[in-house]
């Protein structure tokens, strides 16, 4: 007999609280904060989904692991135990550690971005984006047409268009320091990438010489969709689907935060003797000595015991399950979200909910606004205000405007997520009635995090 219920493979150990508010604190709060869910005090948040990056639960031989933490300046012992876990899994020669994803990428990018160079991505993330074009190359995203369709069911909708890098290599060629693939595809709703399409990347990559990288930050979601959709690699284990993915690759860059399961962490990891020397004398600069990086001993080590945590089956079996839960409870009670439900997140759509709100009156910070009020539930807008405001000053509708709902690791249970469907079902109910918004004050450059708002009443 097989049950159908997927239980979490934990039980709890330690906990933390939830405060719970009413709907007139919460009014108050988010009034007080501009309307900008990033300005609340995390205390005033009843379920936080406004990130997975750093805030999942660490499990018991964590906090074991960071009381085996050396804190040597130079030759930590926790430093080899971490390239161990990080090499078992990515074969890569040379091993970096920072303090997150964005420090990795500043390194490699100081190392191989600069005017007139141009990294195209299946999609890439904000940062890493933001990375490359503050060297004054350019970020350029080539994902498969599937990947910008809402409604597509694709089952690999993270995948590079291959013939789109193809020409683009060719028109491009000589100003490509190397060609970037995020797993899972962030940016682009969660969605995997097979190895199919690694392959071909890689191929084409290799017929013009330029490296290829993965952000691998949801390296074992992605495996595990491989796994689950993939003709021919049901039998494999994600340890060994996600070696061959490294090995596709010339190098990494990794948010520790994400799949690896820290609080804190990443690296950056990579075959070329040469570049990760220099690499190395950046990371001196700014993060630190190249055996603990931007990290703590205690940290190395928490990262890689949370290395063999994830790729467990009966973990991501949980994970990717749970996602999907909420996906579909939302979607047959009419809510529209992207489909199909990707790794880490359920992303709904605003724009299609919010149909009366234009988008430059911002549907998605109305609706994450909304599901706030309703019932202390922090999502994160991906939509216009993320995405609107262009290089000349001029402001256009963002390509769609989303409200991500990222489910943090190991930390909400079943009757969390049975809350927030039904936050959302009630939110969805009113959906008419929610106005647009205005912004009155805005910085110069990622405006998400720190702009007011005025609800247009
Ligand atoms: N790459 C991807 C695909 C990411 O999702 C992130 C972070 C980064 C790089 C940067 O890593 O935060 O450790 O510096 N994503 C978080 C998110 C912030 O909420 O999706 P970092």
């Amino acid at each position: 007999m097989e049950f159908k219920t997927i239980i979490e493979p934990f039980r709890i150990h330690s906990v933390a609280p939830l405060r719970m508010t009413t709907p007139g604190q919460r009014q108050q709060a988010v009034a007080a904060a501009g309307y900008n869910l990033f300005a609340l005090h995390s205390d005033d948040v009843m379920i936080d989904l406004l990130t997975d990056s750093g805030t999942g639960a660490m499990s018991r031989d964590q906090w074991a692991a960071i009381q085996h933490g050396d804190e040597s300046y130079a030759g930590s012992p926790s430093f080899e135990i971490f390239r161990s876990a990080v090499q078992e899994l990515f074969p890569f020669k040379h091993v970096i550690p920072t303090h997150q994803g964005r420090a990795a990428e500043k390194i490699i990018f100081t190392a191989i971005g600069g005017k007139g160079r141009v990294i195209p991505s299946n999609t890439h993330f904000d940062t890493t984006r933001a990375n490359i074009e503050y060297t004054g190359a350019a970020a350029v995203d080539l994902v498969i047409a599937q990947g910008r369709d809402a409604a597509s069911l694709h089952p690999f909708k993270g995948n590079m268009d291959v013939a789109a890098l193809a020409a683009f290599l060719d028109e491009h060629a000589g100003q490509v320091p190397a060609v970037f693939v995020t797993i899972t595809n962030n940016s682009g709703g969660g969605q995997p990438v097979s190895l199919e399409n690694l392959r071909q990347t890689r191929d084409l990559c290799r017929r013009h010489g330029v490296p290829l990288f993965l952000d691998a930050c949801r390296f074992a979601e992605n495996a595990w969709f491989i796994r689950e959709r993939e003709p021919g690699q049901h039998d494999r284990t994600v340890a060994d689907i996600v070696r061959e993915m490294a090995c596709l690759a010339d190098g990494m860059t990794m948010s520790a935060k994400k799949d690896p399961m820290g609080n804190i962490g990443g690296w950056l990891a990579l075959n070329d003797d040469e570049l990760a020397e220099q690499c190395r004398n950046l990371l001196i600069l700014t993060e630190g000595f190249p055996t603990y990086g931007g990290l703590a001993g205690r940290d190395l080590e928490a990262l890689a015991q949370g290395l063999k945590e994830v790729v467990d089956h009966d973990y991501l079996r949980y994970r990717i399950r749970s996602t999907a839960y909420l996906g579909e409870a939302l979607l047959a009670s009419g809510v529209p979200v992207v489909q199909p439900i990707g790794g880490h997140a359920v992303y709904l759509d605003a724009r299609t909910l919010l149909a009366h709100i234009p988008p430059l009156q911002y549907p998605g910070q109305a609706l994450a606004v909304a599901l706030y009020e309703a019932g202390g539930v922090r999502g994160c807008e991906i939509g216009t205000v993320m995405f609107g405001r262009q290089a000349d000053g001029s402001e256009r509708p963002a390509a769609l405007d989303l409200v991500r709902l990222a489910i943090p690791r190991r930390t909400y249970t079943q009757s969390h997520i049975d809350y927030v469907i039904e936050v959302c079902q009630h939110v969805a109910g009113i959906a008419r009635q929610l106005p647009g918004y205005r912004i009155v004050a805005e910085p110069k450059q990622l405006r998400h995090f720190t702009a007011r708002f005025e609800p247009l009443r």
